[in-house]
């Protein structure tokens, strides 16, 4: 499976001590931890429970087993500020957070988890003086102020807030950030809620099994690797501000995308159906480009092939068994 995360590794000398990255067990966590192991880059994965299912199907379940792993509630403040410290961490990549319909579900605990859990990550950074710290906002922030054309939701709220708190704990404690607004990931461990459903159909596909993409027209295909590699790439250099930067990937329809997996698969039997996805799929990345060191940009036909290729070998192997749920 090393296919999947060779075109990503890193230098570790670009580091200067262990990575903490919190949400390790969700999709874009388990390709980063992937990524930071297979380049020798010390980390230490943390989340709500010890589930290794992810990052063991982006690098295999002997390599996720030897993972340094921390059972840590970003909530907990006093936790987060023991990790840290105990692990002498130097970097923070912070990942974890409930998605739109699990905030919609509890809204207060998707503040507690999405704001203050960012709030605990960036006063255990001014604690223990860390200068390289990135964080997961969202696409998602776009919708405000309201009334514009995107929905508002209240996880589009929160991301917003992190925003803001960063750029207080930058003006008044020089503690630097780079908030990154990923847009719609894709890719092996892509597994939850409407937007995962481009990479369901890939897996259908390699399962020989028909499937119907509720959505159609343009899409941000950002692949899970590339959005691994940009948070990466952000704290491969101390920080000396506070910023924010759209991570789009590739613009491309949905119906481009099935002709792409119709080329590696001629029978499949995936297709789509429906209005666009309701939100902008075209952002600009130039300004995140010109601001952090270079990183893989992943085409669409690449990141396809790979995922299929991967999703083959994990079906073979009995990793992978159904469609997400
Ligand atoms: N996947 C996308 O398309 C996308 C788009 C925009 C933004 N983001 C943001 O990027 C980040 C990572 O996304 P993802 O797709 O990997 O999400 P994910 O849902 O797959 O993973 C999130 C992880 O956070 C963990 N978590 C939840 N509550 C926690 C808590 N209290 N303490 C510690 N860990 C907790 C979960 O267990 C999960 O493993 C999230 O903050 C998400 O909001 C993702």
């Amino acid at each position: 499976m090393n296919f999947l995360t060779d075109r990503f590794l890193v230098s570790a000398d670009r580091f200067d001590g262990p990575i903490l990255v919190t949400g390790a067990g969700g999709c874009i966590g388990a390709w980063t931890v992937a990524i930071l192991s297979r380049s020798g880059v010390p980390c230490v994965a943390a989340d709500l429970q010890d589930d290794r299912t992810r990052p063991s199907l982006v690098m295999g379940a002997d390599a996720a087993g030897a993972l340094t792993w921390e059972v840590l509630d970003v909530t907990d403040a006093t936790r987060v500020a023991e990790v840290v410290k105990s692990h002498g961490i130097r970097t923070i990549i912070h990942l974890a957070g409930l998605q739109v319909p699990f905030c919609a579900a509890n809204p207060a605990l998707g503040a507690r988890v999405n704001v203050e859990g960012t709030i605990n990550m960036l006063e255990a950074a001014r604690h223990a003086e860390i200068k390289r710290i990135t964080y997961a906002s969202s696409i998602a922030s776009v919708s405000f102020p309201p009334g514009g054309p995107y929905k508002e939701t209240l996880y589009g709220a929160y991301k917003l807030a992190n925003e803001n708190t960063a750029y207080v704990y930058w003006n008044d404690w020089e503690v630097p950030s780079i908030g990154l607004r990923p847009n719609v990931v894709y890719g092996v461990a892509r597994d939850q809620g409407m937007s995962s459903l481009n990479t369901a159909g890939i897996q259908a596909a390699a399962m020989g099994l028909p499937f119907e993409i509720p959505y159609t027209g343009s899409y941000s295909w950002l692949y899970a690797g590339e959005a691994a590699a940009a948070f990466i790439a952000a704290v491969s250099q101390a920080g000396e501000s506070a910023s924010v930067f759209d991570l789009n990937g590739r613009c491309e329809t949905i119906e481009n995308g099935l002709s792409i997996l119709r080329g590696l698969d001629s029978g499949m039997a995936v297709t789509a159906k429906g209005d666009p996805f309701p939100f902008p799929a075209d952002l600009d990345e130039a300004p995140l480009w010109a601001s952090v060191p270079k990183y893989p940009h992943v085409s669409v036909q690449n990141g396809i092939e790979d995922t299929y290729r991967a999703f083959k070998q994990l079906i073979a192997d009995g990793q992978v068994t159904a469609l997400p749920g």
